[in-house]
């Protein structure tokens, strides 16, 4: 079993697209993939249809160890992929975290008895302790970077946090793959950031990007992926394609 967190502690920027439509496209290849929503505002469970869970029943509850895991997984309707939810409940969970013993290692332990091929987190914005929860649980770490002015902002702030979980809680933590999303090729400012990411980043960066295609967000309010919603889309065929460089990058040891 692999866990894979999706982190970038902006908002906005494709966390729970790329969560929601990667794990979708393993699924398809016949993975057995679970997602964990661990952002208090449910996206990635809503965005798969699912319908709203009850305080404990959730994420919430497994982070805080008052449920198992295992009895909190949903199926969804795409055959292989099921999901943990999250409730607004979450918001409080990092106070909550706070007042406990092993404080940055309980989704680690949480997670450490399941059977699927790849677990992803979904993770919130920020660098509060459901994050620190995120990496210490996590083998790698994919971060989409959207294609805007400010992009590079931060990013120096997140490798800081990364190289300070590796050297502390989790030592194997890997970074997969920065991930462009909302690419606009008709934009030269989209150009400009990823001629600077792939510079700055080399061979961390997918080479796969995703484009800024409206399909993903109608898709999404569907509570649809988009492989499921338009699987023409430019949207779902590099998503389609980002599974498979995923994969192959998983085969290669990186
Ligand atoms: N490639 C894309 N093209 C168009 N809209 C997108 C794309 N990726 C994400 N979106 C939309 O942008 C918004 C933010 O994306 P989301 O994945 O929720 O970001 P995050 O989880 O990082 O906050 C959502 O409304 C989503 O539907
Ligand atoms: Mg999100």
């Amino acid at each position: 079993m692999k866990t894979v967190a999706v982190i970038n502690q902006k908002g906005g920027v494709g966390k729970t697209t790329t969560t929601i439509n990667l794990a979708t496209a393993l699924a398809a290849v016949d993975k057995k993939v679970l997602i964990v929503d661990l952002d208090p505002q449910g996206n990635s469970s809503t965005g798969l249809g699912m319908p709203k869970v009850r305080g404990l029943e959730s994420s919430y509850g497994v982070l805080l160890g008052m449920v198992h895991a295992k009895d909190v997984i949903q199926e969804t309707y795409v055959k292989g992929l099921y999901v943990i939810s999250s409730t607004i409940d979450l918001a409080a969970a990092e106070v909550e975290l706070f007042q406990q013993s092993d404080r940055e290692s309980r989704l680690k332990k949480a997670l450490s008895n399941l059977d699927f091929d790849y677990v992803f987190i979904d993770c919130p914005p920020g660098f509060g302790l459901i994050n620190i929860n995120s990496l210490n649980a996590s083998n790698k770490i994919i971060i989409p970077l959207q294609c805007e002015f400010y992009a590079l902002e931060g990013l120096t702030q997140l490798f800081n946090t990364i190289q300070s979980v590796r050297s502390t809680i989790n030592k194997d933590l890997m970074v997969g793959g920065i991930l462009l999303t909302m690419y606009d090729r008709r934009n030269n400012l989209s150009r400009t950031i990823e001629e600077d990411v792939r510079s700055h980043f080399g061979n961390l960066v997918f080479d796969t990007v995703i484009p800024r295609n409206v399909r993903i967000s109608e898709a999404a309010s569907y509570g649809r992926p988009v492989i499921l919603h338009d699987i023409r889309s430019s949207g779902a065929i590099s998503y389609i394609e980002l599974a498979r460089e995923f994969l192959g990058r998983e085969s290669n040891g990186e």
